[in-house]
This record gives structure tokens, sequence and C-alpha cells, in this order.
């Protein structure tokens, strides 16, 4: 089942997908959480990191699994996502480094990081953000999904919406490893974040849309445990969308 909350703004948003994770942790200290990267779960991250300042989330007994990663970064590289997750939550919260875990960079062996997953007793949140062509991790629109942690060539688009984590464009590499779908929707549950009016058109393709792979997050509707946040611009295709051609 797929549950619809919709914010009147973006920050009323990124504070409920907060609470979300930070309850979960309350309910289960050692709980497994995937978690991703992106604009959009900046202000979710300072949200958990000010529940945690006022003591109202640990992340102590927890393991957490980013969905993606570069290839061919180290872990310290600045454009890394493993910079981005210290920057943003790690060093805010009582984070312990090595439960925090990401796909090898190296790309060598990508399907060991589901069994870690599994070994770790499967994910019980999976938090979502989604790219603007409909992207999830970095499983990118295709005619085939893959179903376990991959390597992916990345799409033009993709490179440049990561551009502001590097220099310039031509420092974003090309390629990436990615949970593949099903390591994401084996997650006991999952939170899809998304807000500002440009994600509008790509969140009604994946909430109100055919099920396809050309928009991967469209097979979020087949969930059974699945909550999606949206702030009103990210929602106005799904509600125009309600009352025109539906
Ligand atoms: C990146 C990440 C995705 C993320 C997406 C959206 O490419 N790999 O996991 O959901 O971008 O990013 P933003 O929130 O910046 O729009």
């Amino acid at each position: 089942m797929m549950r619809i909350l919709v914010f009147p703004n973006a920050s009323l948003a990124a504070r409920a997908a907060a609470q979300f994770v930070s309850r979960t942790l309350t309910t289960r200290p050692a709980a497994v959480l995937g978690l991703p990267t992106g604009r959009t779960m900046i202000p979710v991250y300072r949200q958990i990191a000010a529940l945690h300042e006022r003591g109202r989330c640990s992340f102590r007994r927890a393991q957490t699994f980013n969905l993606d990663e570069f290839l061919g970064l180290r872990p310290g590289d600045a454009g890394s996502f493993c910079t981005f997750m210290r920057q943003h939550l790690f060093d805010r919260v009582d984070m312990v480094p090595g439960r925090a875990h990401f796909p090898d960079a190296d790309g060598r062996e990508p399907g060991a990081y589901d069994d870690r997953i599994v070994r770790a007793g499967g994910m019980d949140l999976c938090l979502l953000g989604i790219g603007l062509n409909g992207h999830l991790g970095f499983n990118e629109p295709a005619a085939r999904l893959s179903a376990r942690t991959h390597r992916v060539r990345l799409l033009p688009s993709t490179r440049r919406a990561n551009a502001y984590l590097f220099r310039n464009l031509a420092r974003v590499p090309k390629y990436a490893v990615s949970m593949g779908m099903a390591t994401i929707l084996n997650a006991r549950s999952v939170v899809l974040l998304a807000t500002g009016g440009d994600k509008a058109g790509i969140v009604r393709r994946a909430l109100a849309g055919p099920l396809t792979t050309r928009v991967p997050a469209s097979l979020i509707q087949t969930h059974p445990n699945a909550l999606v946040v949206l702030d009103r611009a990210a929602a106005s295709g799904l509600l125009r969308g309600r009352s025109t051609s539906r």
C-alpha cells in the first residue's frame, strides 16, 4: 500500500521525513536504514541532527546502508557520497563509523553489498529521493533494471544534476555503484521524499502513471508499505492530473 502525505512547504515535508526516521530509531534502536544523498535530503539530515541534539534519537546501535556511491572515488574524496553523509549527517549524530556502509567504490563485487544488507537483517526503512528522470539511487531509466547492487553508467543529465558536488561537470564520475531495484524494494518500509515544482512532472509519472522501467520510481507503487512525502509544489502534477485527464 502506498500512502501520500502532502505538506504546505519543503521544510515541513523534510521535517515529517526526519520525524519518521527518528521514530523508527526510537521504536527500533538497532534499526537498519537505507539512506540516500541529494539536495532534497540536506534539510532532512539537518532536522535529524536537531532531533538527535535534543536527545530524541540515537544512531549508536543502528546500521546504515547508503544507496549508491560514485565509482573510483575514495571515501574521503570531496565529491563522494561518503563525504556528503559525514558532512550532513554522520558527523552531527552519534553514528559509529563501522556501522555506516557504502557500496564498494571499486565496483568489483557489487552484489556482495546485498549480502551485507541481508546479514544485517535487511533494511527496516529505506529513505528515498527521486531523480528528475525518475531514478531511485542510481537506477537509471532503461529497458531493463537490475535487481541487485550493480555498476551503472550515469546518464549525462544525472551527471549534471550531481555537478554541485564537484568543482565542475568534467570531474563528475561517469560510473557509479547503486543498490538494485530489489535491494531497495526489499526494505520493510520505504519513504520517498520529493520537494519543489521541478519534481512535479516526474512525481506524477512515478505515482500515477503505469509501472515502467522507464520510470524506475514507478515500482514503488508495488511496495506493501510505502510512504510518499511531498510538498505542495511536488504534488501539483498529481492534483492537476485528478481534475483534468483522470
Ligand atoms: C542523486 C542520488 C539519488 C537522489 C537524486 C535526487 O542522483 N543518487 O539517490 O534521489 O540524486 O537528488 P536531488 O535531491 O538533489 O534532486
